[in-house]
């Protein structure tokens, strides 16, 4: 297989609250200060992950470099697919699919995904979702995506059933508050 990325076109997603059209496309180096405003914003809300505000603290340069590392983190199976949803210049949301080096686990995907508070719920969450199964089907030798989400996670939880992905397991008490509140991590997956 080879290393190069593989082709992947820009969409155009319309919003269900009738606002203008979002630009679902590959992430480019020149994204990164973009990219870093958005990660701010949605650690900033807190809702759904496990950074807290005081542990953001990225520059555009360290945003730029994990951008690269991750590209390659993949080795010789491949590129990771780094999308972004842009509308005037601004990231809106995020889809990040890692692939690891080893070559017994070659069909697994890893997925991270985001979409900017002022942009959930008008359906860019499950636009970002099918642009990254599209892709992880399109490689050919991807056969199973997975991703680790917080049990008190509903909306996405809810996401992840609707496209197929089933719960796997649970990680118990995986973060836990500074005043002691344990919350599960949620292990789903999809595989074809
Ligand atoms: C989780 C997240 C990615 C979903 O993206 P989104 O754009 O808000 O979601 P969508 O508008 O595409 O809605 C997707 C589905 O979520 C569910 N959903 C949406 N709003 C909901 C609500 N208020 N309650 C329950 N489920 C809800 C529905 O199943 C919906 O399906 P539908 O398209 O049939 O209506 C986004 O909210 C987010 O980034 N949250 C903060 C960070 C996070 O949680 N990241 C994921 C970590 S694993």
């Amino acid at each position: 297989m080879s290393a190069e990325p593989l082709a992947m076109p820009a969409r155009e997603f319309r919003p269900r609250d009738g606002s203008a059209p979002i630009t679902i496309r590959p992430m480019r180096a020149r994204d990164a200060a973009a990219k870093r405003d958005y990660l701010g914003a949605l650690i900033e809300a807190r809702a759904g992950l496990i950074r807290t505000p005081e542990e953001f603290q990225d520059s555009t340069a360290a945003v730029l470099k994990r951008f690269r590392q991750t590209m390659r983190s993949g080795g010789n199976n491949g590129p990771a697919l780094q999308l972004l949803a842009e509308r005037d210049q601004a990231v809106l949301g995020d889809i990040m699919i890692r692939r690891y080096d080893l070559r017994r686990l070659r069909h697994i995907g890893h997925i991270g995904i985001g979409v900017h508070p002022r942009a959930q719920g008008v359906g860019l969450g499950r636009a970002l979702m099918q642009a990254g199964i599209d892709w992880a089907r399109s490689t050919g030798d991807i056969r199973r995506l997975d991703l680790a989400v917080l049990e008190t996670n509903t909306r996405a939880i809810a996401l992840y059933e609707s496209l197929g992905f089933v719960r796997e397991g649970l990680r118990r008490g995986y973060v836990r508050d500074e005043d002691g509140r344990e919350t599960d991590d949620l292990i789903m997956a999809l595989r074809w």
